[in-house]
Parts: structure tokens; sequence; C-alpha cells
């Protein structure tokens, strides 16, 4: 099987692409490293093809979707803030990048594609655990790019009998979790804080609860995707949320708290009965054991930015200015 994976030098493209060579699978990486590294690829680089090109411009990276039989389209840009400081940026590379990839596909005749959406549709969720049909809720240009990203494959798929699963992530965590947002990332900030024996910044009171999904049960979720005859949505995460202030425990480290941001959820709660139904799939991994894993690994996070409290505090100025209501 001939498998594409855009985004595949970024946190979960690399851990889905580590897992498909280890299946013996032939694997085609395209990715422009505007947030991944090569070096995330180090175990598998020498199995695949690696493509770095942009995929938000029309480029000669279109010939190598010749006879793939399935693409996961997980290429794009993460976090709010950034988001809200260049809409434009994250509008070519969520949006732009989605329609050239599905063109690719029609051109090429792939007849399948996985997106990685994004469960920040729901925004301030109402109904707690959130489903699909429940309802969106944009807060911010990077839950705007992903939807609409989500809703073009939606449209083409109707119309060019493209077979789309898009996913729905809630918090995915895992080795290689990115480090280079405060916001969302909370793995990748906490991991490096660690290692400079810095404390961990927290927001707020730490109560607030987030759905963690370890990335080893998402990638093999991707694959049982390949088997989903239909198009369709889904909501993906761990369904049990924990607190941050649980996090914090395991990582069993100081920790400082910095002023709450308006308009972040309270919680994030996966309602996956639908994708359970449909691939017989269930989250297995524990939060601690798959910290600890994180914690037995942390030299990996030791050339990551550090998100010190003062450059948090910079960075929330365009919280407070846009968003908080
Ligand atoms: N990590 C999460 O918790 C989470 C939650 C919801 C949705 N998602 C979505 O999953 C996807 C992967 O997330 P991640 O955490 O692995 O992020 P990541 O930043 O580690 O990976 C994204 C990859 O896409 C590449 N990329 C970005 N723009 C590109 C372009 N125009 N052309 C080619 N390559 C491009 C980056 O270089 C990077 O390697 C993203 O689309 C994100 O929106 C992630």
């Amino acid at each position: 099987m001939r498998v594409l994976v855009t985004g595949g030098a970024g946190f979960i493209g690399s851990n889905l692409v580590d897992f498909l060579v280890k299946k013996k699978y032939k694997v085609i990486v395209i990715d422009n490293l505007s947030s991944g590294r090569v070096s995330n690829l180090n175990k598998s680089k020498k199995k695949i093809k690696l493509i770095i090109s942009d995929l938000s411009k029309d480029g000669s990276w279109k010939k190598y979707f010749k006879n793939v039989d399935i693409v996961y389209h997980i290429a794009g840009l993460g976090d709010i803030v950034p988001s809200v400081k260049d809409p434009r940026k994250y509008f070519l590379a969520n949006v732009n990048a989605t329609l050239n990839v599905i063109e690719a596909c029609r051109e090429y005749n792939v007849n399948k594609i996985v997106y990685t959406a994004s469960s920040s549709c729901y925004g301030l969720a109402k109904k707690i655990p959130t489903s699909e049909n429940d309802k969106i809720d944009i807060q911010h240009p990077y839950a705007f790019t992903k939807y609409l990203g989500e809703q073009i494959l939606l449209f083409w798929s109707k119309i060019y009998k493209i077979k789309v699963i898009s996913l729905r992530l809630f918090n995915i965590y895992g080795l290689r979790s990115r480090t280079t947002g405060a916001y969302g990332a909370v793995f990748g900030t906490f991991l490096r804080q660690k290692i400079s024996t810095k404390p961990l910044t927290v927001v707020g009171d730490g109560k607030q609860k987030r759905d963690f999904l370890h990335v080893d049960d998402l990638v093999r979720l991707f694959i049982k995707c390949s088997k989903i005859r239909k198009t369709g949505v889904y909501n993906v995460g761990k369904s049990e949320p924990v607190s941050i202030n649980k996090i914090v425990n395991i990582f069993k480290s100081r920790k400082i708290n910095i002023p709450k941001r308006p308009g972040e959820p309270k919680i994030t709660y996966a309602n996956i009965n639908k994708i359970k139904k449909v691939t017989n799939w269930k989250p297995k991994i524990d939060i601690v054991k798959g910290t600890k894993e994180l914690l037995d690994n942390i030299e990996m996070w030791k050339y990551a930015p550090l998100w010190t409290p003062k450059k948090i505090k910079k960075a929330n100025k365009y919280w407070f200015k846009y968003l908080g209501k």
C-alpha cells in the first residue's frame, strides 16, 4: 500500500510515519518544515520519500499523488494566539493547502483522505461530553481555518466522490509533542520547563480539564480509518478529561499560576461513541503511563524553546486584546 502523509515531519505526522514504515508501507511525506523537523523522522528517513514543499502553493509536489492509495492530510498550522496575530498565514496553511491537497487527490484519482480537524470548532461547548452534532462555535482564526478545511473536504467528497474521514482531534500528547506554542501544547511547554528546572506555568487555578489522547492511540486509529467506507466526521479523544493540576502532580514539579485567559473552555470532553462504533477502536494508554514515558525521554526537549512566564505574558497580550470578552 502506498501512503502519502502531509505534515509528516511534525509531531503527529512523524509518529504515524514511524508506524507505517514499521508495517512496511511505502510512505511519501510532504512537509515545508514550518513547524516540523527532519530530525522527527530520524527513525524512518532512510525508508521514506521526503518532499520539502509548501502545500499552500502550486508545485511539482502534486505528482507524488500518483498511485497513492490513501492520503493522511496532517499538515497545518496549530495554535490560537499566532492565528489571531496573522490570520492570513493560517488561512494559507490550513485552507489553501487543504484545497490544493484535495484537488491533487482529484487529479490523480486518490480515493481516500483522512484529515486531522480540530475540536476547537466547538468553542465553549455547551454539551459535555461533546458529540459531532453539537453546536459549532468558532472563536478564533485557527478554529475557523481548520473548520473551513474540513468543509472543503466534505463538499469535494460529495461532488467528486472522494471518501473523507475528518477526525476532530481533542488534545493529543506523546513523544515529539510540539513545543513552539505556549497555548494548548501543555506537554511540550511543561517538558521544556521541567528540563530547565523552571516551574511549570499553570493557567488559572489548574482545575480546568482537557481530554488528552496519546499519539500512539491516535496512530492505531489512523490505520483503522483506512477501512471506513463512507465519508464522515468523528470526534477523537480519550473521553476521560484530566485536570492540568493532575498533570503537574505526575510531573512532580514546582508550579506557578499565571492569569486565566477569558474564552478558554473549563473542560474539553469528547463523546467518541461514533468513531468507536464504526472502527471498534478504543483508546488504551493511561495518562499516568503516557506521561511517565515522556518524562523518561525528556532529553529530547532540551533544545526546544523555553516558555518563561515573561514570554507568556507578552504573548497573552494578544489573547486579552482580541479574544478577551
Ligand atoms: N496536536 C494536537 O493536539 C492537535 C489537535 C487538533 C488538531 N490538530 C491538527 O493536527 C495536525 C498536526 O498537528 P501537530 O500537533 O502534529 O502539529 P505540528 O506543527 O507538529 O505538525 C504540522 C506539520 O505540518 C507542516 N506544515 C504546516 N504548513 C504546511 C504547508 N503549508 N505545507 C507543508 N507542510 C506544512 C509543518 O511543518 C509540520 O511538520 C495539524 O493540522 C493540527 O491542526 C492537532
